[in-house]
């Protein structure tokens, strides 16, 4: 995969990153996400590849825009061939109340290479490199908190654990309150919290939980570009998912999947901010039409880890 790709496609995300931080906090998750999907749509068209969609908006019956099997780029003899698994507002009710980790994001990989994950739940565990190797879906929360902290070289009483704030998590949260560890409950956006783990100034050192598997695939992509570990399960909520997963090409429906098995092979990870998180600045709206964006640029071929600040003259290049 050519790597010059990685900076073409920072400006989709900057595109959509744009047009929802524009909707912040106007309690409208839907026009948030249209606003982010239709400029990540319309910037794709500026970008030579030849692009599937494996991980997008939906099926195509449910989206209009972005959905699964569509074909994004600007296609040519030379375009590379490369599956897409986006995002274009990963935290849409983050968004729509102004919160915290709301990004926009991309992940690519050669053809195939992606687990085609269906919109089901995904339980999760990810870790930075420098815990990488000592977490384990089939362990005890109690027991993986405790390996990374040796790993670590800190107390348990130091490590941080991320879990979306849910009912479903009360066992989890119970047992991880258990060793002492410090927990950070969040209310959306499980990818930039399992990305945060590999970004050493963020102070968290593991992600863990339910939430949704597509949101996993991406997470698994970024893990490998930093070098840190990402290890999921589906879960499903009836029989029709479980149906879904079979036929789109999952055998083992209860397969505990590492990170390399979610995303093979060269892949790249790009992600902008909406709203200020653990991992990125959200967008800011500066005097005289200005905006200045913030994200971050990976390849797991290179290692290279790059952040991308930006600022755009609105007045020349309206949204
Ligand atoms: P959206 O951007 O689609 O709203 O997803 C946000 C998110 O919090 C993900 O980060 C997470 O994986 C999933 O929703 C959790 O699902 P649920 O809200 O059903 O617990």
């Amino acid at each position: 995969m050519d790597r010059n790709l990685a900076l073409e496609f920072v400006r989709i995300t900057e595109a959509a990153s744009l047009s929802c931080a524009r909707l912040m906090g106007r309690g409208d998750e839907k026009a948030a996400d249209a606003a982010a999907v239709d400029a990540m749509r319309k910037a794709f068209d500026s970008v030579q590849i030849d692009g599937t969609v494996v991980i997008g908006e939906g099926e195509r019956d449910e989206a209009p825009m972005l959905y699964i099997g569509e074909k994004v780029g600007r296609q040519s003899a030379e375009a590379p061939a490369v599956d897409i698994a986006l995002d274009p507002l990963e935290g849409t009710t983050i968004c729509a109340k102004g919160g915290v980790g709301a990004i926009s994001v991309i992940a690519v990989a050669e053809k195939g290479r992606f687990l085609h994950a269906p919109d089901t739940y995904m339980e999760k565990i990810a870790c930075g490199p420098g815990a990488k190797g000592c977490i384990d879906l089939d362990l005890a929360p109690a027991e993986n908190i405790h390996r990374v902290a040796e790993k670590l070289n800190k107390p348990v009483e130091d490590v941080t654990v991320v879990i979306l704030d849910r009912p479903r998590h009360a066992d989890l949260i119970a047992s991880v309150r258990g060793t002492g560890a410090r927990i950070q409950l969040i209310s959306d956006g499980d990818v930039s919290a399992a990305v945060a783990t590999g970004w050493g100034e963020s102070g968290i050192d593991l992600l863990m939980g339910i939430g949704g598997a597509p949101e996993g695939v991406i997470s698994a992509a970024a893990m490998r570009c930093l070098g840190g570990d990402f290890q999921g399960r589906l879960k499903f909520r009836n029989e029709e998912e479980k149906q879904r997963a079979t036929r789109m090409g999952v055998k083992n429906l209860g397969q505990k999947f590492t990170m390399e098995q979610l995303a093979s092979g060269s892949v790249m990870f790009v992600a902008t901010g909406v709203t200020d998180g653990p991992l990125l600045k959200g967008v800011k709206m500066l005097p005289g039409r200005l905006a200045r964006t913030h994200s971050i640029v990976m390849r797991s071929k290179s290692g290279t880890i790059r952040t991308v600040e930006t600022l755009h003259n609105l007045q020349i290049k309206p949204l």
